[in-house]
């Protein structure tokens, strides 16, 4: 399993440590969470942030935009030294102009759908969507539990597989060892956690998460 921290839950007094520590102990990106107050109610970092980051790893960094513009401020994230951002499909604006404008700059992008996104609705936007980040829990805070959506894990492998798509699927809120595992064997390829790593020896905790198989 590839794992993604998010450093949301990280200490940041000593960012670039812990970012060495996760890059040691075998994570395979990095994965910051960008909130704006509006899209989510809460707010943590912007550009600058990624910067900093970006001058501490050469791991890819994936970006998750909940943010309500994301057509306004994604070229700002990607010059901060993004690799991948990910957007919302509930963000109020064009997806498929936005996407279209993202490939004719060479940018890498992922889809992200809330808990209440039902896979069907966005099967169509997945030919040249390099991530399909299917969220478990409603965005806005790391720590909360874990709701189930192995369903839709299921049901997004198997459409990726039978249409020969290259679409990653990635899993975001609550992950821990148990809920990773059932993310895992519906056909997760990619866990983000931010709470479970942090909040006990990341070595431990990155190491358990990567052993998980399908
Ligand atoms: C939720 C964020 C998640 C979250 C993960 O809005 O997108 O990335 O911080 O936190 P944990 O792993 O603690 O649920
Ligand atoms: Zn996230």
């Amino acid at each position: 399993m590839l794992v993604s921290p998010s450093i949301i839950s990280s200490d940041l007094r000593v960012l670039q440590n812990q970012i060495e520590e996760c890059e040691r102990h075998g994570a395979a990106s990095f994965h910051l969470d960008v909130m704006d107050g509006h899209f989510v109610p809460n707010l943590t970092m912007g550009p600058d942030i990624v910067k900093a980051v970006r001058k501490s790893t050469e791991l890819p960094l994936e970006v998750h935009l909940m943010i309500d513009r994301p057509d306004r401020y994604y070229t700002k994230f990607a010059e901060s030294g993004s690799d991948i951002l990910l957007i919302h499909y509930e963000s109020p604006v064009n997806l498929r102009g936005l996407f279209n404008n993202m490939k004719n700059e060479g940018l890498k992008y992922g889809l992200v759908i809330n808990p209440g996104t039902e896979f069907r609705e966005v099967s169509d936007l997945l030919d040249g969507t390099e991530i399909l980040l299917i969220m478990s829990v409603h965005p806005g805070f790391s720590g909360q539990k874990f709701i189930d959506v192995t369903d839709k894990i299921s049901e997004a492998s198997a459409f990726i597989k039978d249409n020969g798509l290259g679409t990653k699927i990635e899993v975001d809120g609550g992950i821990n060892l148990e809920t990773g595992k059932k993310s895992a064997k519906a056909g997760a390829d990619i866990l983000v956690s931010a709470s479970y790593i942090f909040s006990g020896t990341i070595k431990e905790r990155i190491g358990s998460l990567k052993r998980l198989t399908r």
